[in-house]
């Protein structure tokens, strides 16, 4: 190299390193705490890409700064969540925490991000405490509320003119709350839950429980399951003949990431979601091409809520210039912005839940297919945030 080249390359050299360093540069260190295994392994590593794609199509930075991933696989298990978030937060000193799926594991992660003061973007658990009476400046939600799929899709149910509903789910908070959001808008519209079923989270020992529908032979039955459990629920709800005499209505995760393993069970079954497969839109589309084409593999709600995740984040350093001391000023950004979804935009909530259409979705093929709007623009009550 020439003198005055290497000169040349010195200095710039010094000059960057120098602006890094005044915003206490280096990379942004994201720990993503995620299912690996378990019933929920496929949403976690469809979250994670979904994040990662974002962060691709800007370069692989957000606001100039490099993104350094800490990973721990929590296995959906709420026992081991507080050792497992504290990796992250104690031994990798992660400046924003990325998790989870799990409700259970996700209400640890959000006791462990207020007791740290770490920056949280819980990417799926839909604890309603989460942007409820947990709610903090620093705590945010690219997914939903529990209450939120389970409301929407009770607004379809009433609409539909069912009476008697009877529902079936996991024992834990996600199973619970999507229940009682089904419940109070059924209940509402004119309907009336008879009976509420469920067996601890993640088993799928569901004859008994499908006996015992089969007997009460309700207008409808209603149902949270997710992951492997949901694809065995809907087969198993199919194989007992029940399809055919009592319509299965569900939150859209019944049928997400899941249709390819379900087959013709899940064909034509309607769910309410904040995600269809098929919204044609040129966000939509473009988020789809990519997905598939870096990952070949099909997108889905989990890889959205990824993508937003980072998205929200990209918005918050962007509003600092990449300077994470700023956190207050970033943290306000985040609060106000508006995100360009592959759902469609949306705003958060003052507790920091997404404000968005739910849609009526059909299984048609590998897609959730775009059916209506159940509930436009559905805002979680965020009963008990005081922030
Ligand atoms: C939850 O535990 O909050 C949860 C898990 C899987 C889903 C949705 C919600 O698909």
């Amino acid at each position: 190299m020439q003198l005055a080249h290497r000169l040349t390359a010195l200095a710039a050299a010094l000059c960057c390193a120098a602006a890094a360093h005044a915003q206490g540069a280096g990379p942004i260190k994201v720990g993503l705490m995620l299912p690996a295994t378990g019933t929920y392994a496929a949403l976690g590593t469809a979250i994670e890409n979904g994040f990662k794609l974002y962060v691709q199509e800007q370069g692989g930075k957000l606001a100039g700064r490099e993104i350094q991933y800490f990973k721990v696989d929590d296995e959906s298990e709420p026992s081991k969540a507080t050792d497992n978030v504290n990796k992250l937060i104690k031994r990798d000193n992660v400046d924003v925490l990325v998790g989870t799926v799990h409700s259970g594991v996700a209400l640890a992660m959000a006791k462990a991000a207020k007791d740290s003061n770490t920056l949280l973007i819980v990417p799926n658990a839909g604890a309603d405490a989460i942007t409820g009476a947990m709610c903090a400046p620093h705590i945010f939600r690219s997914s939903f509320s529990n209450w939120q799929p389970g409301y929407a899709t009770g607004v379809v149910a009433a609409g539909k003119g069912y009476k008697r509903a009877m529902t079936i789910t996991w024992n834990y908070a996600a199973g619970q709350e999507t229940v009682k959001g089904f419940t109070e808008a059924f209940e509402k519209g004119g309907g009336k839950v008879i009976k509420d079923l469920n067996l601890p989270f993640p088993n799928v020992e569901f004859q008994a429980l499908l006996t015992e529908i089969a007997a009460q032979k309700p207008d409808v039955v209603f149902a949270f399951f997710a992951g492997g459990g949901a694809v065995k629920f809907v087969k198993d709800y199919d194989a007992a003949g029940l399809r055919r005499s009592i319509p299965l209505l569900g939150s859209g995760f019944l049928t997400d990431g899941t249709l390819e393993a379900q087959g013709p069970s899940a064909q034509g079954l309607q769910t309410a979601l904040h995600y269809a497969d098929n919204l044609d839109t040129p966000r939509n589309n473009a988020f789809r091409k990519n997905f598939a084409l870096t990952f070949k593999a099909n997108a889905d709600v989990y890889a959205v809520q990824g993508y937003d995740a980072a998205q929200m984040l990209g918005i918050g350093l962007s509003a600092v210039k990449g300077d994470f001391s700023k956190r207050d000023a970033m943290i306000a950004a985040m609060g106000k912005a508006t995100i360009d979804s592959p759902r469609g935009k949306f705003t958060l909530s003052p507790s920091h839940n997404p404000v968005q259409d739910m849609f009526l979705r059909e299984a048609v093929g590998k897609n959730n297919e775009y059916k209506g709007i159940a509930a436009k623009a559905l805002a979680d009550p965020g009963r008990g945030c005081k922030m």
